[in-house]
């Protein structure tokens, strides 16, 4: 049984609702189940019903029929719940256990508010819900160190943390995921993933959107605890994590962990703090607002394999296109041979590992390649991987889809871990003591001009046809 907190909210709308549908699509529910969705204000089941069907048809793959949607409406009833009045809650999760036979086992999604998660967890300890069952948990976890420390107080007096699973989008997409196995399952890859042959990592997740009347959160947000500490940071911790001793939860969430302890706590100085022209203007910020809806910033990873590669992330909103990519630069061959074409502006531009994470995603190498005829000039090739021509795709999952499958399961791997999420912080508190000013850039541009001296002598990727 799932029970979904916040399901009247915009995350039940736009990803959990429609997600949970493609699962139950795609055969990857459990025989007999329920979904009971909460919230504070009263419902029917019927009316649940419908705001599902609206957040499918809005969200999901359009308007839902037939029998195979009945049978999913079905499933899904109501039950509101506050800390003062539980009861229409768990008469629901009654009514649900009920309707499955036996004993089920209970997953709780708590996409609510900060300020309503610890009544939340408490009310699920103080009324038993909790025995033996699993807990999703959303960002943020926690605005700084202390914060992050409380929330972990607050989750473990009422669940193990072999019980909790913090959800990171980013690291159930399915290109993020792949990351291992090209790393890991692969002979060519792995020999070249070191100093010795890298010379920067780029992890670049630019927007096109703007805060789409989101103030109230992101003015309270940003965009470095919005992306970076969470997202940006769990896709770097895949990128550089040595080879785990197995894909279970505890050796990989080692790993990424390692990878965090092992970043130096960041240098305000080597960071860029943006702010679109006209998010002052948005209704709902602040006129005088220093909330950044942009960051660049460059990182480190100071171990045996890392130490001197500059990792440099970049993430904002309003930005020239929305793409999701890592970027691996090769240092030079030893020495140079051949001449260039005159297109060839950049040798080391052309010479790298492009991932694109962003659904579908797909991979390239970039390299020079020997022009044809009676010459030896070098000009740019690719070597391109698409999921569409090597697998069929039909049962490719989002990055929410992937992962409640996976807490329903019990497989922790691809969730975050309280150590690892409260040594980001740790990581990141020099640049929230002590931010550098807000840089203005133009709506649709990639950011304020000083990333280009941030990112010097290399060169950001993007923007770059695909
Ligand atoms: C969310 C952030 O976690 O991720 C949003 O709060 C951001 O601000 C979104 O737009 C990006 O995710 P996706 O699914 O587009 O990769």
């Amino acid at each position: 049984m799932i029970v979904l907190f916040g399901a009247t909210g915009d995350l039940a709308k736009r990803e959990l609702l429609p997600g949970l549908w493609r699962l139950a699509q795609a055969g990857l529910l459990p025989s007999r189940y329920r979904i009971v969705g909460s919230a504070r204000s009263a419902r029917t089941d019927d009316q649940f019903r419908q705001h599902a069907k609206d957040a499918v048809t809005q969200f999901g793959q359009g308007e839902p029929a037939g029998e195979a949607w009945d049978e999913f409406a079905g499933s899904l009833s109501y039950g509101a719940a506050s800390p003062a009045d539980p009861e229409p809650l768990l008469d629901a999760v009654a009514e649900a256990e009920k309707a499955i036979g036996g004993h089920a086992r209970k997953l709780f999604h708590l996409a609510v508010p900060p300020q309503g998660f610890t009544s939340t967890i408490d009310m699920l300890g103080q009324t038993g819900l909790a025995d033996n069952a699993r807990v999703i948990i959303e960002k943020p976890f926690g605005t700084d160190l202390a914060s992050a420390r409380t929330l972990d107080k607050t989750v473990h007096a009422t669940f193990d943390e072999s019980q909790v699973f913090r959800i990171d989008h980013f690291l159930g997409k399915e290109s993020v995921d792949n990351i291992l196995a090209l790393r890991f399952a692969n002979g060519l890859f792995e020999p070249i993933w070191n100093r010795d042959h890298i010379s920067h990592v780029q992890i670049d997740v630019p927007e096109a959107i703007a805060i789409e009347g989101r103030a109230g959160f992101f003015e309270q947000t940003g965009t470095f605890r919005d992306m970076i500490v969470t997202h940006l940071f769990q896709v770097l911790g895949f990128v550089a994590m040595e080879p785990p001793t197995s894909l279970a939860a505890k050796q990989l969430r080692d790993e990424t962990s390692k990878v965090f302890e092992a970043m130096p706590p960041l240098d305000p100085a080597q960071v860029v703090r943006g702010q679109y022209r006209g998010y002052r203007d948005e209704p709902g910020v602040d006129p005088g607002s220093q909330t950044e809806t942009f960051i660049a910033a460059r990182v480190e990873v100071d171990n045996w394999r890392w130490s001197g590669v500059p990792f440099y992330l970049r993430s904002g909103k309003s930005l020239g296109q929305k793409r999701q990519v890592v970027t691996l630069g090769l240092k030079r061959p030893a020495m140079r041979m051949f001449a260039l074409e005159p297109a060839v502006t950049d040798e080391m531009h052309s010479n790298r590992l492009v991932i694109e994470f962003d659904d579908p995603g797909w991979i390239e190498a970039h390299f020079l390649a020997k022009e044809p005829g009676a010459t030896r000039r070098l000009g740019e090739a690719k070597m391109t991987f698409r999921y569409t021509d090597s697998f069929c795709t039909q049962y490719a999952l989002a990055g929410y889809e992937r992962l409640i499958l996976d807490a329903m399961l019990g497989d922790q791997s691809l969730f975050t871990r309280a150590d690892g999420i409260e040594r980001l912080w740790e990581v990141s508190a020099p640049l929230l003591d002590s931010p550098p000013p807000v840089e203005p850039y133009d709506p649709g541009s990639w950011g304020p001009d000083s990333i280009h001296r941030l990112i010097a002598p290399h060169r950001w990727f993007l923007p770059s046809n695909p």
